[in-house]
């Protein structure tokens, strides 16, 4: 059974004992916000990120989701990607195409990549050209006190370091205020070139859902959560803070371990 508790500010936890339960908690959580999304608007607009949240996802794409989720009304987008061809093993979108999206009938027209054959800082103009485009057609919403896009469902990883996204610490990506989509060309992480959603974006989602599992990244889920004074503000896991939106974290035990007052856990 998975532990749950709302942290004041920092959104809900979801502690789980296993993977396999981690898996199966987020794909009903995935689930519920596409029928809620496609009940109220006819769509569910999604975004991806890279890492090992593709493979956690992968129940989604087994019984009963497989057959009772509303596919067809999906878009798919990238929090963030390497730029890089589509087909080489760094592309978010090959991981997600091999793991996720060539194993359910998602429409092929509805999946937005990245232009892989420009540079990063015109990829990331391409995408947020694409993406104003289906805000006019209202496949995104917009969100109410920006005229950001409102994406239905922003899910992202975390790295040991907080990073999210391609939003890394001390990075100037993270002060971004005014363009959806940014590049770098400078990831600490490999690849160097990518590009990514801005905090701003990320903000405006209805729903953000944070996917942490392993002791490595203990610590960094104590500095994004826990009340630790102003020395983690600018963590970029910290920076995720919906601001009409539900933010989630999904965290194995191991993930959790440092939290304040983890011993709830046990
Ligand atoms: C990327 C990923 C990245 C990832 C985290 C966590 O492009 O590098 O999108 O942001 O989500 O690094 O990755 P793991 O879950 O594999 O540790």
């Amino acid at each position: 059974m998975a532990l749950s508790r709302a942290h004041k500010e920092r959104g809900e936890l979801r502690i789980h004992e296993s993977l396999e339960e981690l898996s199966t908690d987020l794909a009903d959580y995935i689930a519920e916000l596409s029928e809620v999304s496609v009940k109220e608007r006819g769509v569910f607009a999604i975004a991806l990120s890279g890492g090992s949240l593709i493979g956690l996802m992968g129940k989604l794409c087994e019984a009963p989701y497989n057959k009772t989720v509303d596919w067809a009304k999906w878009y798919i987008f990238w929090a963030d990607e390497r730029v890089v061809a589509k087909n080489h093993t760094d592309s978010n979108y090959k991981l997600a195409k091999d793991g996720l999206l060539s194993k359910v009938p998602i429409v092929p027209s509805h999946i937005h990549s990245i232009n892989d054959s420009v540079s990063a800082e015109q990829a990331a103009d391409d995408y947020k050209f694409a993406i104003r485009q289906l805000v006019r057609t209202r496949v995104i919403s917009v969100a109410d006190i920006s005229d950001c896009p409102k994406f239905d469902l922003i899910l992202l990883g975390m790295g040991p370091d907080g990073h999210v996204a391609s939003l890394f610490p001390n990075h100037s990506a993270l002060n971004e205020k005014d363009e959806w989509v940014t590049f770098i060309t400078d990831s600490p992480k490999p690849p160097p070139e990518r590009i990514t959603f801005t905090i701003p974006v990320i903000n405006s989602a209805s729903n953000v859902a944070v996917v942490v599992t392993g002791s490595g990244k203990a610590e960094a889920v104590h500095l994004a959560v826990d009340d630790v004074g102003s020395n983690s503000l600018s963590l970029p896991a910290r920076m995720i803070q919906p601001t009409k939106g539900k933010l989630v974290w999904f965290l194995d035990k191991a993930a959790a371990s440092k939290l304040d007052g983890a011993k709830f856990s046990e």
